[in-house]
């Protein structure tokens, strides 16, 4: 963080002196105004509900440019990383800071995959949940459990416990969100396999059973790849920065990726993509293409509460880097698996076509998101729609722990405590019961 060689001059019509604040410039994207010392000299807040205008930390992990549409990885742009790196380079980079090369690969691989089996007691404590209960509250559950499991890596002021349960939160989502898909269909759980990829290990995990060898199709293991890569970080959003704040106040790592997997459950966020597909789901139901027209009318009513999911972000103000790739790994997946007259892809492409063209969209500058097309693909290889965000978890886990790590070890990092604007009942006295 560099400071600016200018200031912002803060005044007030009330006759308050004004305050100079420092603003520091990042090496891309908007400069900052330094607020810290602004309730000291003067006793007041900022207010920014929503955090519209307000950068909660320095980073140095994920850039996004939403005006351009740009996602950028330590500076490389989410197109190269995901054509020319697989999810284990990505992992590193966003942990380590940089792309490794071949035996840095090599070696990263080994470790992550010598630590995705889980604790032998994981399974029991799995079989206390209902079978039919949603996959992101068992693995809140979970991941949350992992901290009762592995307590020989728990103190996040400790950079070696903290190298230690990134690796085994890495290592052990696909162990966990597989197990949480088997268990709900009553089938056994499969211990990882060491000689596949992050990817192709997964996609056995789900689909595989221990009656027959089971063979990795390798589009679907590079589409399953690329939703990681995808997926993998973005910057301070809603639940990094729920890791960020949880992770603040000194709690172990599991817990903090715990209470980031629970506020991404929200369909506003990682859950729109289970909320996006069940929209193209209903739509078809009643009547798919014929009824776009109808369904849009509906979107578009102020009064009404239908939002057409996978469209809009806060950020992205163009189309969002990932839909578009997501989109080429859609067209792939379906032509691999003979599925390109998919009836829902056809409704999303229809959707998407009216969406851009319609000025209602193109004034708010709503466009797709990585959310439209990811439960299409998700959908084809198999995945049931309520495991989705569980995936979405699954990838985001490293640039959770990326963000959490930074933030330790971040000299100018304190506990995180918003203020507020306090709009209640001012000091009043207690009432005697019968006259309340
Ligand atoms: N359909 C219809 N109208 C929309 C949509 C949509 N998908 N998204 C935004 N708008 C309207 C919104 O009603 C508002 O209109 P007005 O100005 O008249 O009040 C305007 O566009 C601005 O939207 P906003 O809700 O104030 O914007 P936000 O930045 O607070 O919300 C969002 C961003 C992603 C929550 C929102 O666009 C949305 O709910 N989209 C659908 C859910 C979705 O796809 N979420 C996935 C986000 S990407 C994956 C991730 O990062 O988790």
């Amino acid at each position: 963080m560099k400071l600016a060689d200018y200031k912002a001059t803060l005044s007030f019509s009330n006759g308050k002196a004004p305050i100079e604040m420092p603003v520091y410039n990042g090496t891309i994207g908007p400069d900052v105004v330094d607020i810290r010392k602004l309730y000291g000299q003067t006793g007041m807040f900022t207010y920014d509900p929503g955090f519209l205008s307000t950068a909660a930390c320095q980073s140095a992990i994920t850039y996004i440019d939403g005006d351009k549409g740009e996602l950028l990885y330590r500076g490389y742009p989410i197109e190269q990383l995901a054509t020319q790196c697989d999810f284990m380079e990505t992992c590193h980079l966003l942990l380590y800071g940089e792309l490794p090369n071949a035996q840095k690969k090599k070696d990263f691989t080994h470790l992550v995959t010598h630590h995705t089996m889980v604790h032998e007691q994981m399974q029991f404590f799995l079989r206390g949940f209902r079978r039919d209960a949603h996959p992101m509250a068992v693995l809140t559950g979970l991941i949350g459990g992992l901290s009762a499991f592995y307590h020989d890596s728990t103190d996040i002021n400790n950079p070696e416990h903290r190298e230690i349960s990134a690796i085994r939160l890495i290592a052990k989502l696909p162990t966990l969100v597989s197990m949480a898909y088997k268990y709900s269909i009553g089938q056994p759980f499969l211990y990882p396999k060491n000689d596949l990829s992050y990817s192709g290990n997964f996609l056995r995990m789900m689909f595989g059973n221990p009656c027959e060898d089971y063979v990795v199709n390798p589009v679907l293991e590079r589409a399953m790849d690329r939703i990681f890569v995808l997926h993998a970080d973005h910057e301070q959003n809603a639940s990094t920065s729920t890791v960020r704040l949880c992770g603040s106040s000194g709690t172990n790592p599991f817990a903090a990726i715990a209470a980031g997997v629970a506020c991404l459950w929200g369909p506003a966020h990682g859950g729109a993509n289970e909320a996006c597909l069940n929209m193209l789901q209903e739509l078809q139901a009643a009547g798919g293409v014929a009824k776009v027209g109808e369904f849009m009318t509906q979107v578009k009513d102020k009064n009404s509460t239908v939002k057409l999911m996978g469209f809009g972000h806060r950020v992205y103000k163009n189309y969002d880097p990932r839909a578009k790739l997501m989109q080429e790994t859609c067209d792939e997946v379906l032509k691999e698996l003979g599925l390109e007259n998919d009836p829902l892809f056809k409704l999303a492409k229809a959707l998407e076509k009216i969406a851009l063209e319609d000025d209602y969209f193109v004034t708010k500058k709503l466009y797709p998101n990585v959310d439209f097309y990811s439960g299409i693909v998700q959908r084809a290889i198999g995945i049931p729609v309520n495991m989705f965000t569980g995936i979405f978890a699954l990838a985001r886990t490293v640039g959770w722990i990326a963000q959490l790590n930074e933030m330790i070890s971040d000299p100018e990092y304190k506990i995180g405590r918003p203020r507020q604007l306090f709009t209640g009942a001012v000091k009043r006295d207690v009432p005697p019961i019968a006259k309340r």
